[in-house]
């Protein structure tokens, strides 16, 4: 038995290599660096969706597309915004999912995809005792989102840094929330299912709910001189330090290395950053200290905690933030397994009480 299904190759996919000996990411074609360099957002999405959908349209009619499809989504969760605010943040984007439709064509990808963004901007505004802003259909949709959530415009640099964290975080092989996508998919069930189901799995502390924590820590920590005492006693503990480790990468994770450099272009985040830098560096001494045979190194969601929060995102939304960049590799992920489907289904090996009439005499 294999229980973490590290061994088990479950899918053949075009859509991204996790190269975890080299510490390098193959996004359909292109290294992530490369990607969150040259795309932007919905760029991204048509990279990833071209061939998975009939009747794809251009990059440029796919941002328009998404621009309405936002302003759509608006109106519709409006009626809800009251029953949303009283909601933990993913629980109400899932709320949010559950209402969009549920179809297999493009019309409801772009649908989930502009939902999450509204939900993730209109739950933010909420949660600050503030009324949702309605979309901008003509703004890109990384600023949009920055917009909704803030209450203001953001400045060229940070609408570019938010592309660039939804770009790094598009996909990512089958990590647990894209093989909970792709099972829901083969059972022909619709997008949203499949992506509510996904976003249910993102929201656990091992995966998409670490980098809230990771602020937590370095709030816990405080200070560069307090590091050695603050980690020892965590991993004394049996705690696992948030933003570290990975199943499949064995050497530095590239997003974080795309992360850190997209931070330190902010003005906003110097003092945060220098910290986060002088911890890191410690922590990962400790963890080679501590745990020799493992080879265990900083993870996108150090850096993302960084970025976020930088960017004025508070930590109650990160996992709503992810979600809102990797829909589009879910969706792509749900169509591809539907294009060779065959249903999901493991084994298990039964290992409880025989029932009495089969126990030999
Ligand atoms: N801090 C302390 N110890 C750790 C950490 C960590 N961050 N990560 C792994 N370990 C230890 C485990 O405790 C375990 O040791 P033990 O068996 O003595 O308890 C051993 O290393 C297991 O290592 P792996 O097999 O590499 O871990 P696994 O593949 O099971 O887990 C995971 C990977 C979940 C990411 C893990 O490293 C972790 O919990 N990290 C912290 C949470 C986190 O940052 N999650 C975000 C991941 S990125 C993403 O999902 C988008």
């Amino acid at each position: 038995m294999d229980a973490g299904l590290e061994k088990v190759v479950a899918a053949e996919t075009v859509l991204s290599d996790v190269d975890g000996a080299n510490g390098r990411l193959i996004i359909r074609g292109k290294d992530v660096e490369d990607l969150a360099q040259a795309f932007d957002f919905e760029a991204t999405a048509h990279h990833l969706w071209s061939g998975f959908f009939e009747g794809m349209p251009s990059a440029a009619e796919l941002k328009a597309a998404l621009g309405e499809a936002r302003v759509a989504a608006f109106e519709r969760l409006k009626p809800d915004f009251a029953r949303l605010a009283g909601l933990p943040e993913v629980e109400a984007l899932r709320a949010a999912l559950a209402l969009a439709p549920d179809g297999h064509d493009l019309g409801s990808a772009i649908d989930l995809v502009a939902t999450t963004a509204v939900a993730s901007g209109a739950i933010a505004r909420l949660k600050a005792g503030a009324a949702p802003l309605a979309p901008d259909a003509h703004a890109g949709h990384g600023a949009d989102l920055l917009r909704m959530i803030r209450g203001e415009a953001p400045l060229p640099e940070e609408a570019k840094a938010l592309d660039a964290y939804l770009v790094t975080i598009s996909d990512h092989g089958l990590n647990a929330s894209t093989f909970v996508a792709r099972s829901v998919a083969s059972t022909r069930a619709g997008l949203g299912s499949a992506v509510i189901a996904a976003l249910s799995a993102l929201k656990g502390p091992l995966h998409g709910g670490a980098p809230g924590p990771v602020l937590d820590m370095l709030d816990g920590i405080g200070t560069a001189e307090r590091a050695e005492g603050w980690i020892r006693e965590a991993l004394n503990r049996g705690e696992r330090l948030m933003g570290f480790g990975h199943r499949v990468y064995r050497t530095r994770d590239p997003r974080a290395d795309v992360l850190k450099r997209v931070v330190a272009s902010l003005p906003a985040s110097s003092g945060r950053l220098a910290l986060a830098q002088a911890l890191e560096g410690r922590i990962l001494q400790r963890l080679a200290a501590e745990k020799p045979d493992r080879k265990l190194d900083t993870n996108v969601e150090y850096y993302t905690a960084i970025l976020l929060e930088a960017l004025g995102v508070s930590r109650g939304l990160f996992t709503a933030m992810f979600a809102s960049g990797r829909v589009t590799g879910w969706i792509a992920h749900a169509r591809e397994q539907l294009a060779t489907n065959r249903l999901v289904r493991p084994a298990s090996v039964y290992v409880g009480r025989k029932p009495a009439s089969s126990v030999a005499a």
